[in-house]
């Protein structure tokens, strides 16, 4: 069909401040979106200082705070509620989230829920649910401290729902934040395997919605940007952590990924959900390791953008996959699931999840469930 001729939605909406020192800009923000911010993050981000900087900020523009550092990595339903119980009680008008995409995810629906009813799983993005995100929602600033997700520009909150275990997308417009802070000296403290994992997360995003199915320009063009910044600063930001100029370039391909994964990602983010969900893999490193299988499943059917995307990182489209398992083994990360814990006799079950799991309508090549099992199979290393 003639793409000319059916009608797609581009749009790129957030406010968002980068550089070093753009936390001090938390104050004026939150003081023109509320009177009481309650602050979300977790345990091992009040650890690192960021939530120092971004108390100052809200003190020196006069804005009350309180704080809730009980998000969870790969959250689950209840945490949501747990954090809709501390919003409540702090009594508190906004919610300034700090840290991964699992506290950016965890507030985006902690203010879904403070308007809308549950149960969350009527919201699951996968079953048109959005259509009921009908009301307005506390306003949000989100700062993140990984490089990863860009949940910080998404308009999705993911987490495992109770009733399926299935790590679930909630998507509606209204639960992207107010304005996103990008801050590169927040990530100083990721320790190394975080950074790579969440550099590949941001990586995997970029590549996904490249070669996801749509007419998307713009996102395309976004991909390659963001791919180009991950080829040349993820190495250096994990064992150089200190480099505020490879810091700051994995912060906007994390930005740029998010951004370009409107237009879809793909069978690689099918995989990794159900790895987090039942195996607790952190995210990023479920794509990285099973990003390569899919890459050159792929490859046959998108020949030519798989060969695009090799140019960014100086190879030819045949040697793609394998230049990410030599970025990986570079980044210090396994060569594959079963050095995390990943056995034979998971896999039919982690297939049955993947292929529950919406990401891969999208991918390029139709995937069925056994396809999955297989690319499970391709990346057990
Ligand atoms: N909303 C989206 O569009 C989207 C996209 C991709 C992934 N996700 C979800 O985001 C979650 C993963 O987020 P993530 O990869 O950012 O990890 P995370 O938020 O789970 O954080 C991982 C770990 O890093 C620590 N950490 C964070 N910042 C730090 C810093 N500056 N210094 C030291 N330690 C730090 C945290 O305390 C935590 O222990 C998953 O649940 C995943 O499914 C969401
Ligand atoms: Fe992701």
């Amino acid at each position: 069909m003639n793409q000319a001729m059916s009608v797609t939605a581009w749009s790129f909406p957030t406010r968002i401040l980068f550089g070093v020192g753009a936390v001090r800009e938390l104050g004026p923000l939150a003081k023109g979106l509320g009177k009481k911010a309650l602050i979300v993050t977790d345990a091992g981000v009040v650890g690192t200082g960021a939530i120092d900087k971004v108390r100052a900020a809200l003190d020196a523009a006069g804005v009350a705070h309180a704080t809730w550092d009980g998000v969870e990595g790969n959250p689950h339903e209840p945490n949501v509620f747990e954090g809709l119980a501390a919003y409540r009680a702090a009594g508190a008008d906004l919610i300034v989230a700090v840290g991964g995409g699992s506290p950016l995810d965890v507030a985006k629906l902690v203010r879904l829920m403070a308007t809308h009813e549950p149960p969350l799983a009527q919201y699951d993005d996968a079953i048109g649910g959005d259509a009921k995100i009908v009301r307005d929602v506390p306003p949000m600033l989100a700062v993140p401290t990984t490089a990863g997700t860009g949940s910080e520009v998404g308009r999705s909150g993911v987490v495992t729902l109770t009733a399926t275990n299935q790590k679930t997308v909630i998507f509606g417009p209204r639960l992207l934040a107010n304005a996103a802070i990008l801050d590169p000296e927040l990530t100083v403290s990721m320790p190394a395997r975080i950074t790579a994992a969440t550099g590949i997360d941001a990586l995997t995003h970029n590549l996904e919605a490249y070669l996801a199915l749509g007419d998307h320009p713009l996102a395309d063009s976004i991909a390659l940007g963001g791919l180009e910044l991950c080829a040349r600063s993820l190495v250096r930001a994990t064992h150089h952590g200190a480099d505020l100029t490879a810091r700051g370039d994995m912060m906007k391909a994390a930005a740029m990924g998010a951004i370009a994964f409107q237009k879809g990602l793909g069978a690689c983010h099918s995989l990794a959900h159900p790895l987090g969900a039942d195996k607790g893999l952190h995210h990023g490193l479920a794509n990285a390791l099973c990003l390569p299988a899919v890459v050159a499943w792929n490859r046959e059917v998108v020949t030519e953008r798989v060969e695009r995307v090799a140019r960014v990182f100086g190879v030819a489209g045949s040697e793609l996959a394998d230049k990410l398992r030599g970025l990986n083994a570079e980044l210090g990360l396994p060569a594959g699931l079963r050095a995390e814990g990943v056995a034979d006799d998971d896999l039919a079950s982690l297939a049955d999840h993947a292929f529950a799991d919406a990401c891969h309508r999208s991918n390029p090549r139709p995937c069925t469930r056994d396809d999955l099992l297989v690319l499970y199979r391709a990346s057990m290393g």
